[in-house]
Formats: structure tokens, sequence, C-alpha cells
């Protein structure tokens, strides 16, 4: 089986192409990244010299490049489309980049894969295309469209765009939806990465708003898992929302850091909130495990632990990427925010 991964050098793209040559060690796997910030060679290390793995430099607008890349004699049995501009808080600061990538990139692909007949595409949604819940309840694959970031409407249009090319012209691809992942290579704007090595250097853990917010934690290898059982035997035109079944407040899940590096609850710093932010997300997975009796494997508290002993032991990376662009992000995003904390925490006093 020869698979096209887009996006393979970001979190989830680099764990599933090693969950991928772990499991089907025959496959081909071809990796498509243009590496922007969120893209990392160094995540994939490990897998460099193995024969079943190759990597090419490249933006998923480029509709010659992919076409070459999916016509004989290459071809492909399968694309996974990861590549994606994934950070909603930089998605409200400038969101053309993630309409262009997210949504032009996704048409480019569809367009590709019908006119080269590729047997299969995996697209990579999210449960923020569902937009909010309350404190009750859960989205099913039936429930509408609500997204509210711009991140979020360019994914729900990405889906769309899917939908028509499965319906108009029967292209054999599939949708899945999953939660809030974690776990290693993350990058660390995102809220786990960020809250341990934030822990770790003994600088402010950002909660936004009152730090009541709910997610639903998946960890990355249960994903994996999960994606490839919908790559072999998934139903094409279908959604598969996949979940963690670990809704936890953010609040919670910084407590549950700190008191596991034994670090104290004051680094906690409540800050300006998020424009728009979702309160509560949560979904029902009925689907997935009744067709593959697919269940999480890893439950939070486990999951979070391993996670936090991989950034300890991996503080070289993590360190090489705060010394980079991140920098200047960290400073223009929380920077602000952190001072206002701090003033009103002097005030209060
Ligand atoms: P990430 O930001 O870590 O990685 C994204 C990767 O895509 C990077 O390697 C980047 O270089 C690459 N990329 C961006 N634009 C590209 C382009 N135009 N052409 C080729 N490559 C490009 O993201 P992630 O967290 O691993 O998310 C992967 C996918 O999973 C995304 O589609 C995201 O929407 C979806 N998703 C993520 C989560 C989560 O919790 N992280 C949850 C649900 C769904
Ligand atoms: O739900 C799936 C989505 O999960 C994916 O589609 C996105 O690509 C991924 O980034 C993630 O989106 P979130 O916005 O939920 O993740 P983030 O890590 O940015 O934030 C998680 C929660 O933590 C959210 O309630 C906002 C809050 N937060 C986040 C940051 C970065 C804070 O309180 N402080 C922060 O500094």
């Amino acid at each position: 089986m020869r698979v096209l991964v887009t996006g393979g050098a970001g979190f989830i793209g680099s764990n599933f192409i090693r969950f991928l040559l772990a499991h089907r060690p025959t496959w081909q796997i071809l990796n498509v990244d243009k590496l922007t910030y969120a893209g990392n060679l160094e995540n994939l290390k490990d897998l460099w010299d193995h024969p079943g793995y190759r990597f090419v430099q490249a933006d998923i607008c480029d509709r010659s490049l992919m076409d070459s890349l999916l016509s004989p004699p290459q071809g492909m049995d399968a694309v996974v489309n990861f590549a994606a501009e994934t950070h909603v808080d930089r998605s409200l600061e400038d969101s053309f980049g993630f309409i262009q990538t997210n949504v032009v990139g996704t048409q480019t692909l569809l367009e590709v894969v019908r006119q080269r007949g590729v047997g299969r595409l995996l697209q990579i949604s999210t449960d923020e295309v569902y937009g909010s819940l309350g404190p009750t309840g859960a989205f099913s694959e039936e429930s509408p469209p609500c997204p509210n970031s711009p991140y979020a409407a360019s994914k729900a249009a990405a889906d769309f765009l899917l939908r028509a090319y499965a319906h108009t012209y029967r292209l054999p691809a599939i949708i899945t939806r999953s939660s809030n992942n974690y776990g290693a290579y993350q990058f660390p704007e995102k809220l786990i990465p960020l809250l341990i090595t934030s822990a770790l250097a003994d600088t402010p853990l950002p909660l936004y708003g009152d730090g009541l917010y709910v997610r639903d934690w998946l960890y990355v290898e249960d994903h994996c898992r999960a994606l490839l059982q919908i790559l072999e035997s998934g139903r094409v035109g279908e959604i598969y929302n996949i979940g963690g079944s670990a809704e936890y407040t953010n609040l919670a899940v910084a407590q549950m850091i700190l008191h596991e590096l034994g670090k104290p609850e004051s680094l906690i710093a409540f800050v300006a909130d998020r424009p728009g932010h979702d309160r509560r997300y949560a979904l029902d997975c009925q689907k997935i495990q009744q067709e593959f009796g697919w269940t999480p494997e890893h439950t939070f508290p486990d999951g979070l632990r391993s996670t936090i002993r991989w950034y300890v032991e991996h503080e070289d990376w993590w360190r090489r990427i705060q010394a980079g662009e991140y920098q200047e992000y960290y400073r223009r995003h929380y920077g602000p925010r952190l001072s206002a904390a701090a003033d009103r925490g002097r005030v209060e006093r």
C-alpha cells in the first residue's frame, strides 16, 4: 500500500506515520509537508533511513506538484490529509493562511485525487466544526456544523467541499472529526505542552478567562489507531467522530500538571479570554465503537503522565522551538495578557 500523508511533519501527522510504519511495516509512506512554523523534520528523525519512508517539502495548494506525486509511475493508493493551519489563536490574528491551506489546499487535493482516481482520501477534520456545547450533551456525526472561529470555519468549509465531491463525483472520501489531541511532539503553543513547558521553566501558566472551559482529551496514539482502522475499513462518504471520553476543565489540567511536576499552583495566571471562546466540546463516538469496537486505551491521567515525561526528557526539542519564531509569537500574544494579570494581582494584594 502506498500512502501519501500530508502535514506529516506536524504533531498528529508525525505520530501517525510512526504508528503506520510500526503496524504496517511493508507500506510505503510519502510525507508531503510545507514545513511551516509548525512542521519539524526532527519529529521523524528516527525514520529518516526507514526504507518505507520518504519526504517531499511541498505546499498542498501546488496543484501541478500534487498531481505529479499522485500520477504514474509513482501513484498512490490513499491520501491522508493532516496538512493545515491549526491554532485557533493564530486564526483570530490573521485567517488568510487558514483559508488558503485548509480550504484551497483541501480542494486542490480533492481535484487531484478525482483526476488521478486515487482509491481513498481521509480528511482529518475536527470536533470544532460542530461549535460549542452547554454543560451537558455531546455532538454526534448528525449534529449540524456551527463553527465559531475562523479556524473552525475553514475546517468546516473543507468538510463541505469533501461532501460535495463525494456526492457529485462519488469520490471515495471519508471525514474524521476528533477531539483535542495531546502527546509527544505537540507544538508548545497548544494548551497541554504550553502548560508543561511553562511549569518546567517556572513561568506563568496562562489560563483564558475563568479557566473552566472544557475539552475532551484524546491521547494521540489512540487517535492514530482509530485512523488506521478507518483508513482500512471505514465506509466511504461517511463521517466518524473520534473522542477521548476524557472531559476536563483547563484549570483541572493545569492543576494535574503542576501536581505531577511538584510545582506551586501560584504559577497559574488567569489572563484575558480568547474572543469567541467555545465553552465545551464533547463527542458521541457510538459509531466508531459499534463499527470497529474502538475505544480509547489510555486514560487521561496515564496519558498526561507519559506526555509530561516526554517533555521532561525532550527539553532540547522544545527549547529549540521556543528559541525561534515562537519567541515573537509568545511575546505578542501573552506579553500584554500576563502584564495585565500581574497588575491585577498587585492591586488585589
Ligand atoms: P500541526 O500544526 O502540528 O501540523 C500541521 C502540519 O501541516 C505542519 O507540519 C505544517 O508544516 C503542515 N502544513 C501546513 N500548511 C501546509 C501546506 N499548505 N502544505 C503542506 N503542509 C502544510 O497540526 P496537528 O495538531 O498535527 O493537526 C493535524 C490535523 O489534525 C489538522 O488538520 C487539524 O485540523 C486536525 N486536528 C487536530 C487536532 C488537535 O488537537 N491537534 C484535533 C482535531 C483535528
Ligand atoms: O478540538 C480539536 C481542536 O483542538 C483542533 O481542531 C485544533 O487544531 C487544536 O488546536 C485544538 O483547539 P483548541 O482551541 O481547543 O486547543 P488549544 O490548545 O488552543 O486550547 C485548549 C483550551 O485551552 C481552550 O479552551 C483554550 C485554552 N487555552 C489555550 C491556550 C493556548 C488557555 O486557557 N490558555 C492558553 O494559553
